[in-house]
């Protein structure tokens, strides 16, 4: 993890060094010869690597009208294109603290990578060197509270990163529990199966019970010094996720490995907000699965009992997010008496089709969850789009011949893609959530990078918990009571 330091005044003349300019912003002596043949005028996503006869330096570009969020990638870019350095330092002098704050938040996202399995040198893909960055602003006072949320920010998304990459061999459900044990300022409880039954949670045990690893609910709490009910986070986490009978095809298989982000999101968002000592309630409550296959399996036609009593009519096992969810949300609505409940899974391959792997899809049950939701959204640069939450259409889809509900439709030949199945599976969790404002964030195609970008490797983005930490110092913070 990069270490990141803030300094007051001028970096050294030796280290490598970022310099940031706006679009059209004048380049420094000895730079501007230099800076012209480079062609660098300062646009969003420019980035010039110079030579000042001393160390390499390099000119980011910000943009006519810089924000925090692009300031975030422009940091990400600089440190890009200075990994190879152990040592380096980026001179934010003249900008506002947010902004400042937020290259050095780009930077140690982007400086950040699982190379824990690599015990060779790849000379094409060499692992990071840069550890040590500065970050020299022109007066550290102002500074302190967004540095403060930035670093908090970058730790929480670094750690749920770091969960998304591990191997599913090593994270099981008991393990992911015991990486959870540490998290500072955070109490934890852990329900096993035992527990799990007696909670009544028939839906999430009968996607675990093909499964030789057993299954856990982690719950994470944060008091907090806001006398209020507790918004309650829920993180969908199949350690991994083989389709069970309905088993999914070999391609791509691996990337299943992946299927419990929202759960590592939810933890990271934790992690945040205990770093930044936010003083909310708030409780992260983890499904923690695996859908196997084996004697054991469940089955298509099988009918379970949900938390909430109401029965369950199983179609396709490789649905199995929303059965864990559905137990998660009936459960954390009657113990915890929610202000808000909000839900993140790698839900549904058609969330995919519908949105790319640029946003997330949003279901919202009220307006003002809906509209906080993608402020942070937009605030973070991890964004969500709006998607439709209508029990009549969708809802009515899911009647049962045999039980109060069935979990989904028979896929289709395709594969399901072209059903609407995003739009099912927000119908169906809404009955479980009853009537608590309730949102979920389908964060299929979110959760994993292909290509390296501005703010991380290809592998595990951490999508949610920035978005997460941030939605709760913009809604939940404050003394309104908005939800
Ligand atoms: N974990 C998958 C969804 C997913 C797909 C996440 C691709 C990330 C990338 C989920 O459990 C699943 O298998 N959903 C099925 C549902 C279908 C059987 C109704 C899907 O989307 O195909
Ligand atoms: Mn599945
Ligand atoms: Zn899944």
């Amino acid at each position: 993890m990069l270490d990141l330091c803030l300094r007051q005044g001028a970096p050294s003349a030796r280290r490598p060094l970022a310099l940031f300019r706006r679009a059209g912003e004048p380049v420094p002596e000895p730079l501007r010869l230099a800076a012209a043949q480079a062609r660098f005028n300062g646009a969003e996503n420019e980035v010039a690597a110079l030579w000042d006869g001393a160390r390499t330096v390099l000119l980011v570009g910000l943009g006519s009208d810089p924000n925090a969020v692009s300031c975030t990638r422009a940091g990400g870019n600089a440190a890009a294109a200075l990994l190879t350095h152990p040592r380096a330092a980026f001179d934010a002098r003249g900008l506002p603290p947010d902004q400042a704050a937020a290259l050095a938040e780009g930077a140690g996202l982007r400086a950040h990578a699982f190379t824990k399995y690599r015990t060779r040198d790849d000379a094409d893909d060499p692992p990071p060197r840069l550890t040590t960055l500065d970050v020299h602003v022109a007066a550290v006072r102002p500074m302190q509270a967004a540095w403060r949320a930035a670093d908090a920010a970058v730790q929480g998304a670094l750690f749920a990163r770091d969960l998304v990459s591990e191997p599913a061999n090593v994270l099981t459900p008991e393990n992911f529990c015991v990486r959870l044990q540490d998290l500072p300022g955070v109490a934890i409880e852990v329900l096993g199966p035992e527990k799990l039954r007696r909670a009544g949670m028939g839906a999430l045990l009968g996607v675990a019970q093909g499964s030789a690893q057993a299954p856990r609910v982690a719950v994470l709490r944060r008091a907090g010094r806001i006398k209020a009910r507790p918004l309650v986070l829920l993180g969908k986490g199949v350690c991994f996720d083989t389709g069970g009978i309905s088993i999914k095809p070999a391609e791509k298989m691996e990337e299943m490995k992946a299927d419990m982000a929202g759960a590592a999101a939810c933890a990271g968002a934790m992690l945040a907000l205990a770093l930044r000592d936010s003083p909310a309630p708030v409780v992260a409550v983890l499904g923690l699965v695996e859908n196997a296959i084996s004697g054991r399996a469940q089955r298509p036609g099988d009918v379970v009992r949900a938390a909430d009593g109401s029965t369950i009519e199983i179609v396709d096992t490789d649905a199995e997010g929303r059965l864990v969810l559905a137990d998660l949300l009936a459960w954390s609505r009657k113990t915890f008496d929610p202000v808000a409940m909000i839900d993140l899974a790698t839900l549904t391959g058609s969330i995919i089709t519908a949105l790319g792997h640029h946003r997330a899809g949003l279901f919202g049950s009220t307006e003002a969850i809906v509209a906080d939701l993608c402020d942070a959204g937009e605030a973070t640069g991890e964004r969500l789009w709006p998607m439709p939450l209508i029990n009549g259409d969708y809802g009515d889809d899911l009647k049962s011949e045999i039980a109060d509900i069935r979990h989904c439709l028979h896929a289709m030949p395709d594969g399901g893609r072209l059903l609407p199945d995003a739009c099912h599976a927000a119908a169906f969790l809404h009955r479980f959530a009853g009537d608590v404002p309730w949102a979920h964030i389908d964060i299929a195609g979110v959760e994993w990078r292909a290509e390296a970008a501005a703010l991380g490797p290809v592998g595990a983005s951490g999508f949610g918990a920035r978005l997460l930490d941030r939605l709760v110092a913009l809604a939940f913070e404050g003394t309104r009571a908005a939800h």
